[in-house]
């Protein structure tokens, strides 16, 4: 099938075009690389048509998505900190480059549009693990903008017919996550490790998140476009959680640190804690997390030492 990814430069995105590639489909990207990188696509760069371009640029989009069968929608502005910082910016790519992304696909019939949600419009939980019924209660602009996002998608589907799946997916982890100022918690202690500095916990370090390993999210990523039968919404994340001090032990002791911890205030937006129920995604993606965290963290290492010891993580844009 004739595959569009957006954002496939990211970080997900690039492992969503590798598990595509591999399930024998024929891949486009679009993405206009403000975070993600060209050279995260290197390995594959003879196999997929690349567009630079902005989804919030309609013209090249509707371009873009004639002749394709499926959209993989995962170009974003991504993090809590980057939308509290801009949540103009934010909404414009999150709410309206989304609809334009829709509306393309409905013109021209598209199979199915596959949306990279997040569970990030959860908020607090009040029952763990969090079902996909559980109660929307975003705790920044960003987890409002995804959720406006992902209504959207679902009602492309009710109103339009347009067959549309809103994956949310937990906290991802894994080779070519970058370090940035509003990076995950994986790459920041990894880094803070290497660089010998003490790892920042906010808050007690007791609250608990759900890490999913990428390549494992990546497969039901694909999976959710191209079987019929998936429609609608899927939490995607491990189903286990771990709270950020046991994450402390797991990563020292992958990375071979022995850094001290230190405790600073609670991060406005953060909740305390995060579990993902995937048995929704088990029965209809045919979905199977394969990798533990010691052993995600092991291939992040292996992939992230080599560059380290280079000078850092190149990103080529
Ligand atoms: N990383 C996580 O833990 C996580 C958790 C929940 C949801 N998500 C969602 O998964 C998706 C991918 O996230 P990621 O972690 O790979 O982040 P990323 O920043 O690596 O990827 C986002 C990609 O979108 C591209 N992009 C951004 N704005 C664009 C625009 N206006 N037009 C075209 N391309 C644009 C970027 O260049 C980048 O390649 C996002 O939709 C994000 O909201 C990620």
């Amino acid at each position: 099938m004739r595959l569009l990814v957006s954002g496939g430069a990211g970080f997900i995105g690039a492992h969503v075009v590798f598990q595509a590639l591999h399930a024998g489909h024929e891949v486009t990207v679009l993405d206009n690389l403000s975070s993600g990188c060209l050279n995260n696509l290197d390995k594959v760069k003879e196999d997929v048509r690349f567009i630079k371009a902005d989804i919030r640029n309609v013209d090249v989009l509707h371009q873009a998505v004639s002749h394709i069968d499926i959209v993989y929608h995962l170009a974003a502005s991504v993090g809590m900190q980057r939308s509290i910082d801009n949540p103009f910016l934010d909404s414009d790519i999150n709410v309206m480059g989304t609809l334009n992304i829709l509306e393309a696909s409905r013109k021209h019939g598209v199979a199915k549009v596959v949306l990279a949600s997040s569970a990030g419009i959860l908020g607090e939980s009040h029952q763990l693990p969090l079902s996909e019924n559980h109660p929307k209660d975003p705790t920044s602009p960003y987890g409002v903008s995804k959720m406006a996002a992902e209504a959207m998608t679902l009602v492309y589907n009710r109103i339009y017919g347009l067959p549309t799946v809103a994956l949310r997916y937990f906290n991802v982890y894994g080779p070519l996550q970058r370090f940035d100022a509003y990076g995950n918690v994986i790459p920041i202690f990894a880094q803070q490790i290497l660089k010998q500095e003490p790892l920042n916990i906010y808050g007690d370090g007791g609250q608990t998140r759900d890490f999913v390993y990428v390549g494992d999210l990546a497969r039901a990523t694909v999976m959710a476009g191209t079987m019929d039968k998936a429609l609608g919404v899927y939490n995607i994340g491990s189903g286990t959680s771990i709270s950020i001090n046991d994450l402390v032990h797991v990563m020292q002791d992958v990375f071979e640190g022995g850094v001290p911890v230190r405790y600073l205030p609670v991060k406005l937006g953060d909740v305390r804690h995060s579990l993902a129920s995937i048995d929704r995604a088990i029965t209809d993606l045919n979905y199977h997390v394969t990798t533990s965290l010691p052993d995600g963290l092991r291939h992040y290492r292996d992939w992230l030492l080599p560059q380290w010891e280079k000078g850092g993580t190149e990103c080529v844009s």
